[in-house]
């Protein structure tokens, strides 16, 4: 089999098991089991898939056919333009987040700044914010066992030395220590819509995803225990779901909070919320 005939092939099995962004998907796949970049796999198409690779590629796509995530059968996924391990027991770093990132360090500046990501998960958000600010310290807080193992795995494969990981609950955890900047991109989907979340999704944990009845039981958990933890001139900005940034605006300015405003995604969905105190 040849590198060219494992695309075609790949390409057609997503495609008949009705996957979408087939050729999308079939080209992450191609790269990451070649490890060629896509100028090197143009040069090197008709060379034959080494069957060590080719065993690699079966397992992938027999796995994405039943529709677990590609990045939990890849075990990386990059964010940010940093790589992540990803899999079972944690979030996907999903794009729509890099919108949390960028408002992050349009509100850090060139200031030092002590920084918390809190539901940290995979990491992606408070490592990518300390990786382009080093002279910032991020605390990165994730309760369960699983995630908290990725995350801290994260630290270490991006030589994140400012960054520290809490295994706690951001509801009880204690600490007498301030922020300039809080970052959340905590669980937000509802009851209603936990039903109608496709099948890749069903495989991400339930304690990443579940936000309480109407989604919003995080974000009163922050604005109750963590604004208080925010130093005077501080911000916390929180990623939201569609068609939750009204609601979360609410809370936000019922908290006192000043400025609030709100940052849209690639696809011109407002996806963070934001505020000064
Ligand atoms: C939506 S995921 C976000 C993960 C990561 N920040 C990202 O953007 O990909 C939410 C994360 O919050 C964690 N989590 C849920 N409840 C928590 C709690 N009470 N305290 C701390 N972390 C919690 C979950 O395990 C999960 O990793």
């Amino acid at each position: 089999m040849t590198i060219f005939s494992a695309y075609n092939d790949t390409k057609n099995k997503l495609r008949e098991a009705g996957i979408e962004p087939y050729v999308f998907e079939a080209k992450q796949i191609i790269r990451f089991v070649t490890k060629y970049s896509n100028a090197q796999i143009l040069e090197k198409y008709m060379e034959p898939l080494d069957p060590i690779k080719e065993l690699f590629l079966k397992s992938v796509v027999a796995g994405r056919v039943k529709r677990i995530p590609l990045q939990y059968l890849l075990g990386e996924w990059s964010f940010f333009g940093y790589d992540f391990f990803v899999g079972k027991g944690v979030l996907c770093p999903r794009p729509d987040t890099e919108t949390l990132v960028e408002v992050a360090l349009d509100l850090v500046g060139n200031a030092p700044a002590k920084i918390a990501d809190l539901c940290a998960g995979s990491g992606c958000v408070g490592i990518s914010v300390a990786k382009e600010k080093p002279i910032t310290l991020v605390t990165a807080v994730e309760k369960y066992d699983a995630a908290y193992d990725f995350l801290t795995r994260n630290i270490e494969k991006n030589g994140a030395e400012n960054v520290i990981a809490v295994k706690a609950d951001i509801e009880t955890y204690e600490t007498n220590e301030k922020f300039d900047l809080i970052l959340s991109n905590p669980p937000y989907i509802s009851r209603e819509e936990m039903s109608t979340i496709d099948e890749e999704t069903k495989n991400e944990p339930e304690t990443a995803l579940f936000g309480g009845e109407d989604g919003l039981d995080f974000y009163k958990i922050i604005l109750d225990k963590w604004l208080p933890r925010l130093n005077e001139g501080g911000s916390l900005a929180v990623e939201v779901g569609a068609g939750m940034a009204e609601r979360v605006k609410e809370l936000f300015i019922a908290a006192g909070l000043k400025n609030v405003k709100t940052r849209e995604d690639i696809n011109e969905i407002e996806r963070v919320v934001y505020g000064t105190l």
